[in-house]
Formats: C-alpha cells, structure tokens, sequence
C-alpha cells in the first residue's frame, strides 16, 4: 500500500480525538448526572472537596476529572493541585435553561448508541426501527439537546420572523405543533402567549405523557394528545409548527398535505429543520458530522419504520422541503431564519 506518512499521521489525530470524544460522552453523563460540573463551578476544588460536595466517591471523581482535564472541559492548575470551570465551560456543561447545553446532546448521543445492534440488523434487513423502540434517553436527551436552540430563538427570531404571526398570537390564535417529542417548544410558545390556544401532537404516548407532566410543572396551558403528523386533529389551525421532526416521518408528503387541509386560509406552517446544505459536499463539516450520525441511528430507521417507509434524512436541505411544501399544495415559501443547527421555513396556502 503506498500510505503517505503525513496523512497517516494526520488521520490518527483524528481518530484518538474520535475515540477521546466517544468516551468522553459517557463521563459528560456521567458528570450531568451527578451534578459534578454545576459543584465545580462554584468554585476550584480539589477532586476529595468535590467528591465531598456530591456524595460521590474520591477516587472515581479524581480520574474522571483528570479525563475531563484532558478534554479540555475543566481547567487543571497543576501547582494548587485543583480542578474549576471555566466561565465559558460552566455557561456550556451547568445550565439546561441556557442557550447552550452540552451534556444534553450527550445524553441523546449515547441514548441513540444503545441501539447499535438494532442498527446493524436493520442495515442488513432494511427495516425500520420506531422512535418509540428507543431508550428513554434518547426522548430526554432530544428534548436537552435541542430546547436550548428553541429557547435562544424561538421567541426572539423565528416567531418574529414570520409574516404578522406574533400579532396573531398575541390576540389570540390557534397553534397545532406536531412531532412535538415532550412538548419544549409547543411549552415555550404557550407560557409566551397565554391568549392563543397550543395543541402539542406525536406519535408517541411516552412522549405525549412526560410533556404533560412537563406543561404541568411550567404551569403553561399547553395540550398535548397523541396522533401522528398525517392524522392529528382540532382544526382549523392560524399556525401550524414542526420541530426538527419532518425529516422523522415516513410519509412527510402525507404529513405536509395534512398541515395544508389543518390550516385556515391565511394560516401559516412554520417548518424547523436541521441546518444542512443542499448537497452532501456541502453538510461533510462537523454539524453534518453530527445530523448525519444521529440521523443513521435515529431519523431514517424512525422513517423506514413507517407507513411511506420514505427517508428524508436530516440533512436534506432547502430544496427538497420546498418541493414537499409545494407538491402538498403550499403556494408561498420562503427560509426566514437560521442557527448553525437549525434552519427555519415558513409556508403558506
Ligand atoms: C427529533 S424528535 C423532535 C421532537 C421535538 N419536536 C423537539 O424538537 O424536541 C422527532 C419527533 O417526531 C416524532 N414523530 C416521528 N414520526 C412522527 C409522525 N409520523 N407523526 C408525529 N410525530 C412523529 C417522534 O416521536 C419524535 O418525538
């Protein structure tokens, strides 16, 4: 084999950074978990003092702080032999009602790795596995990983960016979220807008369950009931929204011809999808990385496991999602926002 050095060398780097990074998932959990990284940051410890704060054991909490260290997740001073967090680490690993929160897209991660064997299998018979065949860490984890995105922009941006739909829903209108998972944004929108009217929908009992418990303890007068995105009901809807699941579903076209029948004549279906180019060349970067893989474990196997059995995959892109708006009937589309993990439609009848 003619291997050339350099580029040997530079792959390795990679893949010690991989194999770091894989574990290291599992002591992000670990540390979220145990409440570690919000008693660290409180102030510089020393492994026994933390262990002590947390009830955990020393020895353990010594060596995931040295992995951690080496991470560059915690800062290490060697001389005063003590262990902080950094502002920028704490902003990142303490607060889940922050914009950001690391350990949540963690605890999807390993959530969705639980089912690899599964996903072997399916690779080799070509079927499905539904979202609901999941460990429960993958609903929480989802809920963690992409809440914070919600939280940063939901109210500030997308909603605003949409043509008169604040105004309507301050006055009151009628909102259907479907594929609403545990029900973080369709919980946002109505502790934001107590004059209009959410209904959350999924496939999902689990799901539906844990987001009325959680609209009960936000005290927000979110509904949630189960049916899937081609055949909820309670229309006619002002508004129509879907998170980060269109690409989930194995009928999105049915899916997308059922929003356009849901809404009134005016009404508006706000379409929130994974940020992603419109070719493979253009998602192969680090947030391609990531929808990619977990859209391998979790997206296409949920749409194979369907009625439609048709895979949009996460990262499909501006184009496709405007054909399927337009084959359901949508006549006006437009992209009106974007993070690097999200990008935001708005169609129209
Ligand atoms: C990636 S999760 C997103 C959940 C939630 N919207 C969020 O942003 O946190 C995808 C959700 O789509 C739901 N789902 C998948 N297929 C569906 C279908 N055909 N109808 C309704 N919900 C569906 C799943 O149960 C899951 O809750």
């Amino acid at each position: 084999m003619d291997v050339d050095q350099d580029r040997l060398n530079e792959f390795l780097h990679r893949f010690v950074g991989d194999l770091g990074a894989t574990m290291a998932a599992g002591s992000v959990v670990v540390g979220d978990r145990l409440g570690l990284y919000r008693a660290l940051a409180e102030k510089p410890q020393r492994p026994q003092e933390l262990a002590e704060r947390t009830g955990t054991a020393p020895r353990y909490v010594e060596e995931w702080l040295r992995g951690q260290a080496a991470g560059g997740y915690v800062e290490y001073d060697a001389d005063a032999g003590v262990y902080s967090l950094s502002p920028e680490q704490a902003f990142a690993l303490t607060d889940p009602d922050g914009p950001l929160y690391a350990p949540g897209a963690f605890q999807l991660a390993l959530g969705a790795l639980r089912a690899e064997p599964e996903v072997v299998q399916a690779f080799r018979t070509g079927e499905g596995i539904g979202w609901h065949e999941h460990d429960q860490d993958v609903f929480a984890g989802c809920e963690r990983f992409f809440r914070p995105g919600y939280i940063g922009n939901l109210l500030t941006s997308w909603l605003p960016a949409l043509d008169g739909i604040e105004a309507r829903l301050r006055e009151g209108a009628k909102v259907a979220d479907i594929g609403c998972g545990l029900g973080a944004s369709t919980i946002l929108m109505a502790g934001a807008y107590p004059r209009s009217a959410f209904t959350g929908f999924d496939y999902h009992e689990g799901s539906v369950t844990q987001a009325r418990s959680r609209a009960a303890d936000a005290g927000a007068g979110a509904r949630f009931e189960t049916a899937s995105a081609q055949e909820f009901g309670g229309g006619p809807y002002d508004l129509v929204t879907s998170f980060d699941c269109l690409h989930d579903m194995g009928d999105p076209l049915g899916a997308a011809r059922h929003v356009h029948r849901s809404l009134t004549p005016d009404g508006t279906w706000m379409i929130v999808e994974p940020a992603a180019g419109d070719t493979v060349t253009d998602n192969l970067n680090p947030v391609g990385r990531v929808y990619y893989s977990f859209s391998t474990f979790l997206c296409v196997p949920n749409a194979l496991s369907q009625e439609g059995g048709y895979s949009l995959g996460a990262q499909a892109g501006e184009n496709p999602i405007h054909r399927l708006a337009s084959d359901a009937g949508f006549t006006r589309f437009r992209r009106v926002a974007e993070t690097p993990f999200n990008i935001v439609y708005e169609a129209r009848p």
